[in-house]
Protein backbone atom coordinates (compact mmCIF):
# COMPACT_ATOMS: atom_id res chain seq x y z
CA UNK A 1 0.00 0.00 0.00
CA UNK A 2 1.41 3.06 -0.90
CA UNK A 3 2.68 5.70 2.13
CA UNK A 4 2.35 9.25 2.16
CA UNK A 5 5.10 11.40 3.46
CA UNK A 6 5.97 14.98 3.75
CA UNK A 7 9.01 16.66 2.05
CA UNK A 8 10.95 16.68 5.63
CA UNK A 9 10.18 13.21 6.42
CA UNK A 10 11.35 11.98 2.35
CA UNK A 11 14.30 13.71 2.62
CA UNK A 12 15.39 12.23 6.16
CA UNK A 13 14.91 8.76 4.80
CA UNK A 14 16.52 9.20 1.33
CA UNK A 15 19.04 11.10 2.96
CA UNK A 16 19.09 14.55 0.77
CA UNK A 17 17.98 18.12 1.55
CA UNK A 18 14.55 18.80 1.60
CA UNK A 19 15.21 21.99 -1.02
CA UNK A 20 16.98 18.97 -3.28
CA UNK A 21 13.44 16.84 -3.36
CA UNK A 22 11.43 20.60 -3.75
CA UNK A 23 13.49 21.21 -7.08
CA UNK A 24 12.85 17.90 -8.31
CA UNK A 25 9.15 18.09 -7.70
CA UNK A 26 9.70 21.57 -9.68
CA UNK A 27 11.03 19.79 -12.37
CA UNK A 28 8.48 17.37 -12.92
CA UNK A 29 11.07 14.58 -11.29
CA UNK A 30 8.79 14.32 -8.55
CA UNK A 31 5.05 14.15 -8.17
CA UNK A 32 3.82 15.82 -5.46
CA UNK A 33 0.05 16.14 -4.42
CA UNK A 34 -0.43 18.63 -1.40
CA UNK A 35 3.11 18.55 -0.34
CA UNK A 36 2.96 14.74 0.16
CA UNK A 37 5.09 12.40 -1.77
CA UNK A 38 4.20 9.18 -2.19
CA UNK A 39 6.34 6.03 -1.03
CA UNK A 40 6.19 4.49 -4.79
CA UNK A 41 7.24 7.41 -6.48
CA UNK A 42 9.49 7.98 -3.88
CA UNK A 43 11.07 4.67 -4.95
CA UNK A 44 11.11 5.70 -8.71
CA UNK A 45 13.25 8.23 -8.88
CA UNK A 46 14.81 6.56 -6.26
CA UNK A 47 15.36 2.71 -7.49
CA UNK A 48 18.70 2.10 -5.11
CA UNK A 49 17.40 3.12 -2.07
CA UNK A 50 18.66 1.26 0.39
CA UNK A 51 18.16 1.67 4.53
CA UNK A 52 22.10 1.61 5.01
CA UNK A 53 22.59 4.45 2.25
CA UNK A 54 19.43 6.27 3.37
CA UNK A 55 19.63 9.48 5.65
CA UNK A 56 17.95 7.28 8.81
CA UNK A 57 21.85 6.54 9.49
CA UNK A 58 23.58 10.15 8.54
CA UNK A 59 27.25 10.12 8.67
CA UNK A 60 28.74 10.55 12.38
CA UNK A 61 31.77 13.05 11.04
CA UNK A 62 30.46 16.64 11.81
CA UNK A 63 31.00 18.67 8.14
CA UNK A 64 33.60 20.57 7.95
CA UNK A 65 32.89 24.48 8.24
CA UNK A 66 29.56 24.02 9.98
CA UNK A 67 29.41 24.78 13.73
CA UNK A 68 25.09 24.58 14.43
CA UNK A 69 23.38 23.91 11.29
CA UNK A 70 21.27 20.65 10.99
CA UNK A 71 23.27 19.15 7.91
CA UNK A 72 26.44 19.46 9.45
CA UNK A 73 25.20 17.71 12.72
CA UNK A 74 25.72 14.26 13.67
CA UNK A 75 22.66 11.99 14.39
CA UNK A 76 22.82 11.17 17.80
CA UNK A 77 20.82 8.39 19.24
CA UNK A 78 18.72 8.59 21.89
CA UNK A 79 19.16 6.81 25.15
CA UNK A 80 18.21 3.28 26.04
CA UNK A 81 15.15 4.58 27.94
CA UNK A 82 13.74 6.54 25.41
CA UNK A 83 14.81 3.85 22.58
CA UNK A 84 13.00 1.10 24.52
CA UNK A 85 9.66 3.29 24.96
CA UNK A 86 9.78 3.56 21.20
CA UNK A 87 10.26 -0.04 20.55
CA UNK A 88 7.51 -0.76 23.14
CA UNK A 89 5.10 1.43 21.39
CA UNK A 90 5.76 0.01 17.56
CA UNK A 91 5.49 -3.45 19.48
CA UNK A 92 2.03 -2.20 20.74
CA UNK A 93 0.61 -1.39 17.24
CA UNK A 94 2.58 -4.44 16.28
CA UNK A 95 0.35 -6.53 18.22
CA UNK A 96 -2.68 -4.37 17.53
CA UNK A 97 -2.45 -5.42 13.87
CA UNK A 98 -1.65 -9.04 14.68
CA UNK A 99 -4.71 -8.93 16.76
CA UNK A 100 -6.79 -7.55 13.95
CA UNK A 101 -5.65 -9.62 11.18
CA UNK A 102 -6.27 -12.76 13.46
CA UNK A 103 -10.12 -11.26 14.17
CA UNK A 104 -10.28 -11.10 10.53
CA UNK A 105 -9.02 -14.35 9.14
CA UNK A 106 -11.73 -16.01 12.33
CA UNK A 107 -14.36 -13.97 10.37
CA UNK A 108 -13.33 -15.17 6.90
CA UNK A 109 -13.75 -18.95 8.36
CA UNK A 110 -16.96 -18.63 9.68
CA UNK A 111 -18.40 -16.77 6.71
CA UNK A 112 -17.08 -19.33 4.90
CA UNK A 113 -18.24 -22.67 7.07
CA UNK A 114 -21.80 -20.55 7.10
CA UNK A 115 -21.64 -19.78 3.10
CA UNK A 116 -20.75 -23.97 2.85
CA UNK A 117 -23.34 -25.05 5.40
CA UNK A 118 -26.69 -23.04 3.81
CA UNK A 119 -28.08 -22.80 0.64
CA UNK A 120 -24.89 -24.31 -1.33
CA UNK A 121 -27.09 -24.43 -4.41
CA UNK A 122 -27.88 -20.80 -4.58
CA UNK A 123 -26.24 -19.53 -7.82
CA UNK A 124 -25.40 -16.46 -5.55
CA UNK A 125 -24.12 -17.70 -2.88
CA UNK A 126 -21.86 -19.93 -5.14
CA UNK A 127 -20.65 -16.79 -6.82
CA UNK A 128 -20.01 -15.24 -4.19
CA UNK A 129 -17.77 -18.05 -2.43
CA UNK A 130 -15.76 -18.18 -5.61
CA UNK A 131 -14.99 -14.85 -5.68
CA UNK A 132 -13.93 -14.96 -1.61
CA UNK A 133 -11.68 -17.95 -2.76
CA UNK A 134 -10.48 -16.41 -5.47
CA UNK A 135 -9.67 -13.17 -3.78
CA UNK A 136 -7.73 -14.77 -0.60
CA UNK A 137 -5.77 -16.92 -3.47
CA UNK A 138 -4.41 -13.85 -4.54
CA UNK A 139 -3.70 -12.05 -1.60
CA UNK A 140 -2.09 -15.15 0.03
CA UNK A 141 -0.27 -15.83 -3.67
CA UNK A 142 0.81 -12.25 -3.83
CA UNK A 143 4.51 -11.52 -4.66
CA UNK A 144 4.28 -7.95 -4.03
CA UNK A 145 7.31 -6.42 -2.38
CA UNK A 146 7.83 -4.81 0.77
CA UNK A 147 7.32 -1.39 0.98
CA UNK A 148 11.22 -0.22 1.33
CA UNK A 149 10.66 3.18 1.72
CA UNK A 150 8.19 2.07 4.66
CA UNK A 151 10.25 -0.62 6.34
CA UNK A 152 12.89 2.82 6.55
CA UNK A 153 10.25 5.36 7.75
CA UNK A 154 9.46 2.70 10.37
CA UNK A 155 13.36 2.55 11.48
CA UNK A 156 13.54 6.55 11.57
CA UNK A 157 10.50 6.66 13.80
CA UNK A 158 12.71 4.96 16.45
CA UNK A 159 16.01 6.78 15.31
CA UNK A 160 14.37 10.36 15.57
CA UNK A 161 10.63 11.52 16.35
CA UNK A 162 9.09 13.83 14.09
CA UNK A 163 7.12 17.10 15.26
CA UNK A 164 4.66 18.86 13.29
CA UNK A 165 3.43 22.14 14.24
CA UNK A 166 0.02 23.71 14.71
CA UNK A 167 -0.80 26.44 13.22
CA UNK A 168 2.24 27.50 11.48
CA UNK A 169 2.50 24.18 9.84
CA UNK A 170 6.00 23.64 11.03
CA UNK A 171 7.78 20.71 11.80
CA UNK A 172 11.03 19.02 12.77
CA UNK A 173 12.73 16.22 14.18
CA UNK A 174 13.68 15.35 17.37
CA UNK A 175 17.21 13.60 18.04
CA UNK A 176 18.84 12.12 20.77
CA UNK A 177 17.49 12.63 23.95
CA UNK A 178 17.10 16.15 23.33
CA UNK A 179 14.59 18.86 24.58
CA UNK A 180 11.68 19.56 21.94
CA UNK A 181 12.59 23.11 22.35
CA UNK A 182 16.49 22.56 21.56
CA UNK A 183 14.98 20.28 18.88
CA UNK A 184 12.48 23.19 17.82
CA UNK A 185 16.01 25.66 17.75
CA UNK A 186 17.98 23.83 16.02
CA UNK A 187 16.00 23.48 12.85
CA UNK A 188 15.51 27.16 13.03
CA UNK A 189 12.15 27.59 14.50
CA UNK A 190 11.90 30.64 16.82
CA UNK A 191 9.53 29.21 19.64
CA UNK A 192 8.46 31.04 22.59
CA UNK A 193 10.26 30.52 25.70
CA UNK A 194 12.05 32.01 28.63
CA UNK A 195 14.59 30.06 31.01
CA UNK A 196 15.37 27.24 29.15
CA UNK A 197 15.44 25.49 32.63
CA UNK A 198 11.96 24.80 33.62
CA UNK A 199 10.92 27.74 35.66
CA UNK A 200 9.10 30.45 33.74
CA UNK A 201 6.83 28.01 32.27
CA UNK A 202 6.81 30.46 28.44
CA UNK A 203 7.76 27.48 26.16
CA UNK A 204 4.43 25.51 27.38
CA UNK A 205 2.90 23.85 24.45
CA UNK A 206 -0.11 21.57 24.05
CA UNK A 207 0.38 17.85 22.82
CA UNK A 208 -2.60 17.43 20.63
CA UNK A 209 -0.65 13.63 19.66
CA UNK A 210 1.95 11.36 20.52
CA UNK A 211 3.31 10.89 23.72
CA UNK A 212 6.41 12.91 25.78
CA UNK A 213 8.96 11.89 28.46
CA UNK A 214 10.55 14.89 30.74
CA UNK A 215 14.15 14.71 30.76
CA UNK A 216 15.15 17.42 33.25
CA UNK A 217 13.71 18.46 36.58
CA UNK A 218 11.15 21.42 35.95
CA UNK A 219 9.77 23.42 38.90
CA UNK A 220 7.08 25.50 37.14
CA UNK A 221 3.90 24.04 37.80
CA UNK A 222 0.45 23.73 34.96
CA UNK A 223 -2.41 24.08 36.16
CA UNK A 224 -5.00 21.43 36.67
CA UNK A 225 -6.60 22.46 33.50
CA UNK A 226 -3.78 22.78 31.88
CA UNK A 227 -2.45 19.31 32.21
CA UNK A 228 -6.22 18.22 32.01
CA UNK A 229 -5.61 20.15 28.04
CA UNK A 230 -2.06 18.14 28.06
CA UNK A 231 0.04 21.18 27.89
CA UNK A 232 4.10 20.14 28.51
CA UNK A 233 7.19 22.07 28.83
CA UNK A 234 9.42 21.85 25.79
CA UNK A 235 12.09 22.78 27.39
CA UNK A 236 11.71 20.28 29.96
CA UNK A 237 10.78 17.06 27.67
CA UNK A 238 11.48 15.47 24.73
CA UNK A 239 9.73 13.48 22.07
CA UNK A 240 9.08 9.58 22.58
CA UNK A 241 6.84 9.18 19.52
CA UNK A 242 5.79 11.26 16.45
CA UNK A 243 4.19 14.25 17.63
CA UNK A 244 1.66 17.00 16.47
CA UNK A 245 2.27 19.99 19.08
CA UNK A 246 0.41 23.49 19.51
CA UNK A 247 3.10 26.13 20.07
CA UNK A 248 3.48 29.82 19.73
CA UNK A 249 6.17 31.07 17.58
CA UNK A 250 7.85 34.44 16.34
CA UNK A 251 6.99 35.08 12.99
CA UNK A 252 8.65 38.63 13.45
CA UNK A 253 10.95 41.00 15.28
CA UNK A 254 7.82 42.59 17.01
CA UNK A 255 7.25 38.98 18.62
CA UNK A 256 10.60 39.20 20.78
CA UNK A 257 10.63 40.69 23.83
CA UNK A 258 13.41 43.18 25.05
CA UNK A 259 15.79 41.10 27.43
CA UNK A 260 18.33 41.58 29.44
CA UNK A 261 20.79 39.17 30.54
CA UNK A 262 24.33 38.89 31.25
CA UNK A 263 26.92 36.43 29.38
CA UNK A 264 30.27 34.80 30.11
CA UNK A 265 32.84 35.40 27.65
CA UNK A 266 33.49 32.24 26.52
CA UNK A 267 36.52 33.12 24.00
CA UNK A 268 38.03 36.34 22.22
CA UNK A 269 40.08 35.34 18.68
CA UNK A 270 41.80 37.00 16.30
CA UNK A 271 39.62 36.30 12.93
CA UNK A 272 42.81 38.77 11.15
CA UNK A 273 44.60 41.54 12.54
CA UNK A 274 41.55 43.79 11.86
CA UNK A 275 38.65 41.95 13.24
CA UNK A 276 38.37 39.56 16.78
CA UNK A 277 35.37 37.01 16.82
CA UNK A 278 34.15 36.78 20.82
CA UNK A 279 32.56 34.04 21.71
CA UNK A 280 29.87 34.62 24.85
CA UNK A 281 27.87 32.15 26.52
CA UNK A 282 24.27 33.20 28.02
CA UNK A 283 23.85 31.26 31.32
CA UNK A 284 21.79 28.05 31.29
CA UNK A 285 18.97 29.36 33.04
CA UNK A 286 18.71 32.44 31.01
CA UNK A 287 19.24 33.02 27.49
CA UNK A 288 18.85 35.24 25.05
CA UNK A 289 15.85 34.96 22.67
CA UNK A 290 16.61 36.76 19.41
CA UNK A 291 15.88 36.32 15.61
CA UNK A 292 19.37 35.86 13.05
CA UNK A 293 20.33 38.85 12.10
CA UNK A 294 19.13 40.89 15.12
CA UNK A 295 21.74 43.01 16.82
CA UNK A 296 22.23 43.82 20.65
CA UNK A 297 24.46 46.60 23.06
CA UNK A 298 27.12 45.10 24.80
CA UNK A 299 28.50 46.24 27.65
CA UNK A 300 31.52 45.61 30.48
CA UNK A 301 32.92 47.35 33.45
CA UNK A 302 36.32 47.83 33.07
CA UNK A 303 38.89 50.82 34.41
CA UNK A 304 37.93 52.07 31.88
CA UNK A 305 34.46 52.91 33.21
CA UNK A 306 31.12 51.51 31.70
CA UNK A 307 31.88 50.80 28.22
CA UNK A 308 28.57 49.76 25.67
CA UNK A 309 28.80 49.25 21.54
CA UNK A 310 25.90 48.12 19.81
CA UNK A 311 26.78 44.85 17.71
CA UNK A 312 25.41 42.49 15.54
CA UNK A 313 24.92 38.98 16.56
CA UNK A 314 26.98 36.90 14.09
CA UNK A 315 25.35 33.01 15.21
CA UNK A 316 22.17 31.62 14.82
CA UNK A 317 19.66 30.86 17.95
CA UNK A 318 20.14 27.18 16.54
CA UNK A 319 24.10 27.51 18.24
CA UNK A 320 22.35 26.29 21.80
CA UNK A 321 23.29 29.17 24.17
CA UNK A 322 26.59 30.56 22.39
CA UNK A 323 26.32 34.21 21.24
CA UNK A 324 29.15 35.31 18.42
CA UNK A 325 29.89 38.30 17.73
CA UNK A 326 32.57 39.93 14.84
CA UNK A 327 34.21 43.29 16.33
CA UNK A 328 36.56 45.03 13.76
CA UNK A 329 38.79 47.70 14.56
CA UNK A 330 37.02 50.28 12.31
CA UNK A 331 34.03 50.12 14.89
CA UNK A 332 36.54 50.62 17.75
CA UNK A 333 38.37 53.93 15.13
CA UNK A 334 34.53 54.70 15.02
CA UNK A 335 34.38 55.29 18.79
CA UNK A 336 32.61 51.79 20.06
CA UNK A 337 33.06 51.96 23.44
CA UNK A 338 33.02 48.09 23.88
CA UNK A 339 35.16 47.60 20.82
CA UNK A 340 37.95 49.92 22.00
CA UNK A 341 37.99 48.02 24.86
CA UNK A 342 38.45 44.48 23.46
CA UNK A 343 41.11 46.06 20.92
CA UNK A 344 42.75 47.38 23.98
CA UNK A 345 43.12 43.72 25.54
CA UNK A 346 40.59 44.30 28.28
CA UNK A 347 38.16 42.03 27.91
CA UNK A 348 39.08 38.02 28.61
CA UNK A 349 37.80 34.96 28.95
CA UNK A 350 35.35 34.23 31.94
CA UNK A 351 34.25 38.15 32.02
CA UNK A 352 30.62 38.86 32.42
CA UNK A 353 29.35 40.91 29.79
CA UNK A 354 26.00 42.79 30.27
CA UNK A 355 23.71 41.85 26.69
CA UNK A 356 20.43 43.90 25.75
CA UNK A 357 17.99 43.65 23.18
CA UNK A 358 17.43 42.28 20.71
CA UNK A 359 17.11 44.87 18.12
CA UNK A 360 16.30 45.57 14.45
CA UNK A 361 14.62 44.01 11.53
CA UNK A 362 17.12 42.70 9.40
CA UNK A 363 15.62 38.96 9.65
CA UNK A 364 14.72 36.44 6.96
CA UNK A 365 11.36 36.38 5.49
CA UNK A 366 10.81 32.47 6.11
CA UNK A 367 7.26 32.31 4.16
CA UNK A 368 9.78 33.59 0.77
CA UNK A 369 9.54 30.59 -1.32
CA UNK A 370 12.44 32.16 -3.37
CA UNK A 371 16.53 32.30 -3.41
CA UNK A 372 17.92 34.74 -1.09
CA UNK A 373 20.92 36.25 -2.02
CA UNK A 374 23.16 37.86 0.70
CA UNK A 375 25.33 40.61 -0.05
CA UNK A 376 27.61 42.15 2.39
CA UNK A 377 30.81 44.31 3.15
CA UNK A 378 33.30 43.55 5.81
CA UNK A 379 32.17 43.20 8.91
CA UNK A 380 28.97 43.07 7.13
CA UNK A 381 29.03 39.75 7.38
CA UNK A 382 28.55 39.15 10.79
CA UNK A 383 24.73 39.47 10.81
CA UNK A 384 24.97 37.46 7.37
CA UNK A 385 26.69 34.88 8.90
CA UNK A 386 23.75 34.42 11.21
CA UNK A 387 20.92 34.49 8.31
CA UNK A 388 23.13 31.74 6.33
CA UNK A 389 23.19 30.12 9.62
CA UNK A 390 19.47 30.55 9.88
CA UNK A 391 18.68 29.61 6.38
CA UNK A 392 20.56 26.20 6.17
CA UNK A 393 18.84 25.52 9.45
CA UNK A 394 15.49 26.20 8.14
CA UNK A 395 16.24 24.17 4.61
CA UNK A 396 13.65 25.67 2.52
CA UNK A 397 15.06 28.17 -0.04
CA UNK A 398 15.70 26.73 -3.25
CA UNK A 399 19.23 28.71 -3.64
CA UNK A 400 21.66 30.39 -1.06
CA UNK A 401 24.31 32.73 -2.67
CA UNK A 402 26.82 35.00 -0.95
CA UNK A 403 28.44 38.01 -2.37
CA UNK A 404 31.17 39.25 0.19
CA UNK A 405 32.63 42.61 -1.01
CA UNK A 406 36.60 43.45 0.90
CA UNK A 407 37.59 47.02 1.04
CA UNK A 408 41.14 45.75 1.65
CA UNK A 409 42.95 42.93 0.42
CA UNK A 410 42.05 39.44 2.57
CA UNK A 411 39.07 41.31 4.23
CA UNK A 412 36.46 38.24 3.34
CA UNK A 413 38.53 36.55 7.20
CA UNK A 414 35.84 33.60 7.33
CA UNK A 415 36.71 32.37 3.62
CA UNK A 416 37.49 29.07 4.54
CA UNK A 417 33.86 29.05 6.37
CA UNK A 418 32.45 30.14 3.02
CA UNK A 419 34.74 27.73 0.97
CA UNK A 420 33.22 24.45 2.79
CA UNK A 421 29.56 25.61 2.98
CA UNK A 422 29.57 25.90 -0.81
CA UNK A 423 31.45 22.74 -1.36
CA UNK A 424 29.02 20.74 1.50
CA UNK A 425 25.82 22.47 -0.28
CA UNK A 426 24.61 22.16 -3.07
CA UNK A 427 22.67 25.15 -3.24
CA UNK A 428 24.99 27.67 -1.48
CA UNK A 429 27.03 29.52 -3.86
CA UNK A 430 30.01 32.12 -2.64
CA UNK A 431 30.90 34.73 -4.41
CA UNK A 432 33.88 37.20 -2.61
CA UNK A 433 34.14 40.65 -3.89
CA UNK A 434 36.82 43.85 -4.24
CA UNK A 435 36.63 47.31 -4.22
CA UNK A 436 38.20 50.24 -3.06
CA UNK A 437 36.14 51.35 -0.75
CA UNK A 438 32.13 50.54 0.34
CA UNK A 439 30.85 52.38 -2.84
CA UNK A 440 32.91 51.15 -5.49
CA UNK A 441 32.61 47.52 -3.61
CA UNK A 442 28.87 48.11 -3.57
CA UNK A 443 28.85 48.58 -7.34
CA UNK A 444 31.13 45.61 -8.15
CA UNK A 445 28.72 43.16 -5.58
CA UNK A 446 25.99 44.08 -8.12
CA UNK A 447 27.82 43.60 -11.24
CA UNK A 448 28.90 39.98 -9.89
CA UNK A 449 25.07 38.84 -8.76
CA UNK A 450 24.01 40.15 -12.24
CA UNK A 451 26.86 38.28 -13.82
CA UNK A 452 25.79 35.17 -11.56
CA UNK A 453 21.73 35.02 -10.76
CA UNK A 454 20.14 34.63 -13.60
CA UNK A 455 17.14 37.41 -12.91
CA UNK A 456 18.18 39.24 -9.95
CA UNK A 457 14.10 40.04 -9.81
CA UNK A 458 13.30 36.31 -8.76
CA UNK A 459 15.58 36.66 -5.53
CA UNK A 460 15.31 38.42 -2.18
CA UNK A 461 18.10 40.45 -0.77
CA UNK A 462 19.62 40.69 2.38
CA UNK A 463 21.92 44.27 2.91
CA UNK A 464 24.68 44.61 5.38
CA UNK A 465 27.54 47.11 5.82
CA UNK A 466 28.72 50.62 5.54
CA UNK A 467 26.05 53.11 4.29
CA UNK A 468 27.24 53.67 1.20
CA UNK A 469 27.79 50.44 0.50
CA UNK A 470 24.40 49.60 1.30
CA UNK A 471 22.92 52.33 -0.60
CA UNK A 472 25.09 51.29 -3.72
CA UNK A 473 23.69 47.66 -3.67
CA UNK A 474 20.47 49.25 -3.18
CA UNK A 475 20.93 51.96 -6.01
CA UNK A 476 22.35 48.95 -8.23
CA UNK A 477 19.24 46.73 -7.47
CA UNK A 478 16.27 48.64 -8.33
CA UNK A 479 18.34 49.46 -11.60
CA UNK A 480 18.01 46.06 -12.54
CA UNK A 481 14.42 45.99 -11.68
CA UNK A 482 14.32 44.51 -8.59
CA UNK A 483 11.55 45.39 -6.23
CA UNK A 484 12.34 47.68 -3.11
CA UNK A 485 10.30 45.07 -1.12
CA UNK A 486 12.36 42.48 -2.15
CA UNK A 487 15.68 44.28 -0.11
CA UNK A 488 16.26 44.10 3.99
CA UNK A 489 19.02 46.10 4.71
CA UNK A 490 21.39 46.82 7.71
CA UNK A 491 23.64 49.42 8.22
CA UNK A 492 26.45 47.90 10.59
S1 LIG B 1 11.64 28.02 28.92
FE1 LIG B 1 11.13 28.51 30.96
S2 LIG B 1 9.96 26.82 31.57
FE2 LIG B 1 10.63 26.26 29.62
Amino acid sequence: MTQLLTLSRAAQLIGVSRHTLQRQVRDGELVSQDGMIASEDLLRRYPDLRLEDSGVFEPTTPLAGFTTAKCGRERILPTKEILAQRLFGQSNELADVRRHLARYHDLIESLQDRMAASASDSPAIRDLQRSLEDGLAAVLGSQEPVDRVAVMDEVLRVVAAHVAVRPSGSEFFVEGSETILEAALHAGLAPSYGCGNGNCGLCKARVIEGEVRQVHAYDYALSAAEQAQKYTLLCSHTAVSDLVIEMIEAVTAADIPQQQIVARVKSVSPLDEHTYLLNLQSPRTNRLRFLAGQRVTLGIYSNRGDCRGEHSIASCPCDERNLMFHISRAQADAGDAFAVALFAGAIHSGDSVSVWGPYGEFVLDQKSPRAVAFVCCDTGFAPVHGLIEHAQAMDTAPELALFWAATRPGGQYQAKQCRAWAAALDNFHYCPVAGADQASAGRAAVERLQAETADPKDWDFYLAGGETFVDAVRAGLLAVGVAAERIVAAVT
